[in-house]
Parts: structure tokens; C-alpha cells; sequence
């Protein structure tokens, strides 16, 4: 049977990191109450010279690398950004043309938090098609542009950044790697718990960040658990069979509910919120690059990625590395 296989994973962070007491020295918050509601201890903030594109480029060539392909070889990319360098073109274009693959297919998906499951389907469904064999799939993000720094409520938990996936569509076995069941929902009549409250056909300005967080929180944990066991229905495995849940770090009392919900040992759960905060787009595949470099990930491990975002949307997905 035809499956997308992870071939290789790469990320990029700004170079500066900003710690929650730095923030404490600007807004009124402190470091206490950021590590106790959500974990984060740090973020980094993109500078100048940073965009979403350049992070997505860096995290796309580290993808290539590790998977010893040539960007020429890329025949789709697809970009999860809420953030993009411009309102058009689609910042994959940009990106395709930096690593000078151009030709092929490139467009961004915008789905916010859940904006790398959305691409990953996508990519997963249009390389079984046949319309590509080798695919980018692009989280990346720049937060800190859209958020009101005078908001203590929202600017605390959010970070810049950007992941990458290589993905090879490949004849394999019913028991070989690749992404064996994906599932996506949305449910805009929840826009009002989180949205930016700018845009070109609206305001015609950036806008900024506005979130409900309590609310948000409240349908992430009942919305995740249900769509994860949608997943493992799917693809006829349980909780049980998953060697790493790889989620979308928006706080670590989100990620401890929804692991508790399913009876998933939270040592099985990708834990990098601490380090990145809420890159949206980009935490799942920033998070799974880093399991994947420092070795917890292994080839014939079962990963469940997940996330939910705005819009609603949220979605999960099931692959064998
Ligand atoms: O990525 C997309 C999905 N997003 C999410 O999943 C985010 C989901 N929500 C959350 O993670 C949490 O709801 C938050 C971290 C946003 C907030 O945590 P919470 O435990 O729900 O806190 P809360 O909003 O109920 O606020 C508790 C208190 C309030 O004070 P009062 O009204 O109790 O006096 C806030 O004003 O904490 C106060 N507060 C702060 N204090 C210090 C809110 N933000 C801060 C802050 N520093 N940065």
C-alpha cells in the first residue's frame, strides 16, 4: 500500500530567548504564576531580520538534511502559518523559491494551532494521489507580531518558531511506517474564544491576539480526547499501542489532562511547552524534531501527533517512523 513516510524533521528558533522573569521586568505577571497555570519557563521572540519565512527555510533545510534529500527533489509545500510575511503570496512560495525547488506545488494552510495536523493531512492525501512523491510539510509561526503586549492574559504564553517534516510517498506493508490515519474537525461557531481581532477585509490592519483562555482550555481537553480515540478506532490500535503522543504545547495542564483522559503514562508525552511556549503552528513539529534528535523517537515507534487551535479546528493523526 501507498503511505507518506517521515523521512526526516528539522526546526528553527529566534535567537533570542526570553525567560518569564524577563517578562515579569515589562508586564505584570511572574514567573510563578506562568510556570504554575501552563508550565512555560521561556520563549524565544523573533528579531529582526526573522519572519515566518526565514524560520520555515531554516527548519525546512534541517528537514532535507536529515533526510538526505535534495530540495529539488521537493514536488509540494505545504505551509501551516496564521502568521504569514505578507497578506499574498503564500509564505511557502517564499520558501520554495529560498530553497530553489521552485515548480512544484506550494500554498499555506491556515488553521492556526491545528495548522500542522491540517497540512500534514493534506500533504498525506495528495502524495497517496499521486499528485507529488516528495513533500515539506511547514509549521511556522510568528506570534510575538500579533500579540498586545499590554495583555498579561495572552502575551505570557505565546513563542515564535518553526518545524519541518520531509514526507516520501513509499510502498510499504500494513505493519511498515508512514501516516496510517488522520482525522480534522472545526466548529466556527467558537471564533469569539480566540481570534485576532485585525485583517485585511475587516479592519485592515494586523490585529491582535484575543483569547478566552479559560473556555479555550475546557473544550481543548474534551475535543482532543475525543478525536484521538476517532484516531486509534481508525486505525484499529488503543491507547496502549502508541509509543509517543507528540501534541500541540499550548500548557502543560492541557497535555496532563488529555493523557490522563485516555490512561496514556505521561512519560510517553513530548513535553517541550518549557522551552518553546505556544508557537501554534509550529509546536507540534518543533516538538517532534526534538524527540527525534535527542533519540526518544525511534524507527517502528507508533506517534500520535494532536492539536487544537482556533476557529475552532483540531485534528490528530497516527504515524509509524
Ligand atoms: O493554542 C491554542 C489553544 N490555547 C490554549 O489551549 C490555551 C488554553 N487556556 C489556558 O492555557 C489557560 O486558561 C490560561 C493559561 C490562558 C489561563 O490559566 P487559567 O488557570 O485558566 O487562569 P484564568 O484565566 O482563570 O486567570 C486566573 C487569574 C485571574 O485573576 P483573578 O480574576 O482570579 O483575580 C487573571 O487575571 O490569573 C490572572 N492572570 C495572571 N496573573 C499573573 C491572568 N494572566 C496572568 C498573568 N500573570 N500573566
Amino acid at each position: 500500500m501507498i503511505r507518506s513516510v517521515i523521512r526526516g524533521t528539522g526546526s528553527a528558533l529566534p535567537a533570542q530567548c526570553v525567560t518569564n522573569a524577563e517578562l515579569a521586568s515589562r508586564v505584570d505577571t511572574s514567573d510563578e504564576w506562568i510556570v504554575e497555570r501552563t508550565g512555560i519557563r521561556q520563549r524565544y521572540i523573533a528579531g529582526e531580520g526573522e519572519t515566518t519565512s526565514t524560520l520555515a527555510t531554516a527548519a525546512a533545510r534541517a528537514a532535507l538534511d536529515a533526510a538526505g534529500i535534495d530540495a529539488r527533489e521537493i514536488g509540494l509545500i505545504i505551509l501551516a502559518t496564521a502568521t504569514p510575511d505578507h497578506t499574498f503570496p503564500a509564505t511557502a512560495t517564499q520558501v520554495q523559491a529560498a530553497l530553489g525547488c521552485n515548480g512544484g506545488i506550494a500554498f499555506d494552510v491556515h488553521a492556526v494551532c491545528s495548522g500542522f495536523l491540517y497540512a500534514l493531512t493534506t500533504a498525506d492525501s495528495m502524495l497517496r494521489t499521486g499528485l507529488a512523491s516528495k513533500a515539506l510539510v511547514i509549521g511556522a509561526e510568528t506570534f510575538s507580531r500579533i500579540l498586545d503586549w499590554e495583555d498579561r492574559t495572552t502575551c505570557v504564553l505565546f513563542g515564535d518558531g518553526a518545524g519541518a517534516v520531509v514526507l516520501e510517498a513509499q510502498d510499504v506493508v500494513e505493519d511498515g511506517p508512514g501516516i496510517i490515519a488522520s482525522r480534522l474537525h472545526a466548529d466556527g461557531a467558537h471564533k469569539d474564544m480566540l481570534y485576532v481581532d485585525g485583517g485585511p477585509s475587516t479592519t485592515g490592519t494586523v490585529g491582535h491576539l484575543r483569547m478566552r483562555g479559560r473556555e479555550v482550555f475546557r473544550h481543548a481537553v474534551v475535543n482532543l480526547a475525543d478525536v484521538l480515540k476517532e484516531v486509534l478506532e481508525a486505525a484499529a490500535v488503543t491507547a496502549a499501542d502508541i509509543d509517543w503522543v507528540v501534541p500541540h504545547q499550548a500548557n502543560a495542564r492541557i497535555l496532563d489532562a488529555t493523557a490522563r483522559k485516555l490512561d496514556l503514562p505521561a512519560e510517553k508525552v513530548v513535553v517541550t511547552v518549557d522551552r518553546h511556549a505556544n508557537t501554534s503552528a509550529a509546536s507540534v513539529p518543533l516538538a517532534f524534531d526534538a524527540a527525534m534528535r535527542d533519540g526518544r523517537i525511534k524507527p517502528g515507534d507508533l506517534v500520535m501527533f494532536e492539536a487544537m487551535g482556533g476557529g475552532f479546528t483540531w485534528g490528530a493523526s497516527l504515524a509509524r517512523i
